[in-house]
């Protein structure tokens, strides 16, 4: 998989994946990641990315030339643009997943900023408008952050157990089971009993209770029942 992030806080977005399991997978080269600075597709001597929008109100807007100056030289035949924007859909594991399965895929991820991106760029050159959540973040840096370690994670080889990716909250669309370690006993606190038996069976049955448990209390709607 080929990432190529465009922002104007590269710093943003460098430091995070250059970690943990984004960071293994990309040294593996399971995922080529590169982060732009979309200044560098800029003419003027200020490196100018916003300008007032039309119409007034508040805030700038995102000017569409070094937008399109950025895409177009990154782009290739198959490469999907994704725009971080608080209007787009919301991401979901699902999504998550679907954006994961092409190995072989190229993803240009377009960061806002300001008030918004001139609608020309969204109607001309992106493919699909992608929110992380129903907030409201400074910039899209942030959530292009999010959305590269939720879908590396998934890319086949990432991660060292094949399975543990399985095992996930919403990998079955309800939240996982608690998790314990040593000690068996901390302060006054025992680990359940269950999970020492080594019973696999029983302990399996048990986890699949507390999902279920953890679910309706965090979150009902995902069991189809009232928030
Ligand atoms: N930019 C600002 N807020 C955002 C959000 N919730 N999702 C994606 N991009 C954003």
């Amino acid at each position: 998989m080929k990432i190529d992030i465009l922002t104007i806080f590269p710093a943003m977005c460098q430091v995070p994946l250059g970690e943990s399991i984004v960071k293994r997978a990309r040294e593996k080269g399971l995922v080529q990641i590169a982060v732009h600075d979309l200044r560098d597709w800029t003419s003027d001597k200020h490196r100018s990315v916003d300008d007032m929008p039309y119409g007034g109100g508040q805030g700038m807007v995102m000017k569409p030339e070094p937008i399109f100056a950025a895409i177009r030289e990154l782009r290739g035949e198959n490469t999907r643009v994704l725009f971080l924007t608080p209007q787009g859909h919301r991401l979901d594991q699902p999504a998550v997943a679907r954006l994961a399965a092409a190995p072989d895929a190229h993803y240009i991820l377009l960061c806002g900023h300001y008030e918004g991106v001139d609608h020309r760029v969204v109607e001309a050159l992106v493919d699909e408008e992608i929110s992380i959540g129903d907030y409201v973040l400074s910039n899209g840096a942030t959530a292009a952050v999010v959305l590269v370690d939720a879908m590396v994670r998934l890319i086949p080889g990432v991660l060292g157990d094949e399975r543990s990716a399985g095992d996930d909250s919403f990998a079955e669309g309800i939240l996982e089971a608690p998790h314990y370690t040593r000690p068996p006993e901390f302060e006054g606190m025992e680990v359940p009993e269950v999970l020492l038996t080594g019973n696999h069976a029983r302990i399996e049955e048990w986890r699949r209770a507390q999902a279920r448990a953890r679910t309706r209390q965090n979150r009902p709607d995902l069991l189809g029942e009232e928030d």
